[in-house]
């Protein structure tokens, strides 16, 4: 038992297979109102804070909290276990410690972050990029998902005031240290042959939208020569994309998303928007990245007779974790490994906040932000007693 068999039902995307879950959207409603449950069955509080994020509460609220927990919503099509494993694991941590009379000597909380994915709107890390202030309430809220619907309008529907959304020094102030337990999204622990691991860095990382503006026109009508096609600089720019990151050591660049407008079989699009998510080791290298794409796609926009724009729509530095605070983890886990990530988590976002550090449990295909990203249920066992004695250690 994982723990997240009470929730396999919901989400499950049988288009795509997987899970899609998304901010606000009906499987991820369902999944806050079984948090919501959960937490009260085992005498936790539950509040959401201004921006969405849903805070679970042993004892009474206060500063200097030891927090545990992660998201619930997926990316389309994603695996069961990025996010949910984090929450499912952070209340059985819970349950350990209860079940053994552990008395805090701190606050403690479990968090659900919301949208980490930015599966709906676009942004990763929204819940706690609004929190620390790492997104401005007005950016934030002329996000739109690929129906129109704003992320202002969602948050309405589900029962929050988004006038309110905004930096909240009050939450942050009562994060004291924040633990995340994250499947492994990546062959680090396998290789090492270790159920759990913590985490040592996370890679510089962020997406661009390059939107490339051409003629629409008829499919067979237009002769090839004729055409201004955006679908052509497109794919030279996904190519592009390939090329630039395999240049430059440890960089990974990726196009999981092209949208022809208007998207019919027998129309030349007049623009194509794709989006380009670039990470690397470092801030230079990732930069390095990006200018390598946008003059492959400048270049290729004018041979077409095209436009091209280009915007970045978020963006983080690497993030070191807190080395004291990986340390002190890792020890109390009897020296378990510290690994790299090339993910992004909400941990990431508060780490220039508050200590924060990670823990990852082996992923025995390595697979992950895809159906068949996996966790052995005796790994997730191991991960909850790991979280339990960090929380337990940091808490005393
Ligand atoms: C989230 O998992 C990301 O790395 O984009
Ligand atoms: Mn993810
Ligand atoms: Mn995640």
């Amino acid at each position: 038992m994982t723990g997240l068999d009470d929730i396999a039902r919901i989400g499950a995307d049988p288009r795509r297979g997987g899970y899609s879950r998304h901010g606000y959207d009906r499987a991820e409603l369902e999944l806050r109102t079984w948090f919501t449950e959960e937490a009260g069955r085992r005498g936790l509080g539950v509040e959401c804070d201004r921006n969405g994020n849903l805070w679970a509460w042993w004892g009474p609220p206060g500063e200097g909290a030891v927090v545990t927990g992660s998201h619930l919503d997926s990316v389309p099509g994603g695996g069961a276990f990025d996010g949910p494993l984090g929450v499912v694991s952070s209340l059985q941590a819970l349950d350990l410690l209860q079940a053994k009379g552990f008395v805090p000597g701190k606050p403690m909380a479990v968090v659900v972050f919301a949208e980490e994915e930015g599966g709906r709107f676009g942004l990763a890390c929204l819940g706690s990029r609004l929190v620390t202030g790492a997104i401005t309430p007005a950016a934030a809220l002329r996000l739109s998902d690929p129906d129109g619907v704003t992320l202002a309008e969602a948050m309405r529907s589900a029962g929050l005031d988004p006038a309110l959304v905004g930096p909240d020094v009050e939450v942050l102030r009562r994060i004291g240290v924040f633990v995340e337990l994250h499947v492994e999204q990546g062959r680090g622990l396998i290789d090492l042959g270790a159920p759990v691991g913590v985490a040592s860095s996370i890679l510089a990382h962020g997406r661009w939208r390059v939107s490339v503006t051409g003629e629409g026109n008829h499919a067979g009508a237009t002769l090839m020569v004729d055409r201004r096609d955006p679908m052509i600089a497109a794919a030279q720019v996904v190519l592009a994309a390939r090329r630039a990151a395999t240049g430059v050591e440890g960089a990974r660049a990726t196009v999981g998303r092209l949208v022809p407008n208007p998207g019919g079989t027998n129309v030349i699009p007049s623009s194509v928007d794709l989006w380009l998510d670039a990470r690397a080791e470092d801030d230079a290298r990732t930069r390095a990245v990006v200018e390598s794409v946008a003059e492959a796609a400048r270049a290729a926009a004018a041979d077409e007779g095209c436009e091209v724009t280009i915007t970045e729509e978020s963006y983080g530095d690497t993030v070191v974790f807190d080395p004291a605070l990986r340390d002190k983890v890792s020890t109390v886990l009897g020296g378990v490994p510290a690994l790299p990530t090339g993910a992004g988590h909400d941990a990431g976002i508060l780490a220039a906040h508050v200590p924060t550090a990670m823990l990852f449990v082996r992923n025995p295909t390595g697979v992950s932000h895809a159906p068949e990203e996996f966790a052995e249920a005796a790994d997730c066992s191991a991960g909850v007693v790991a979280l339990a004695s960090a929380l337990e250690a940091l808490a005393r």
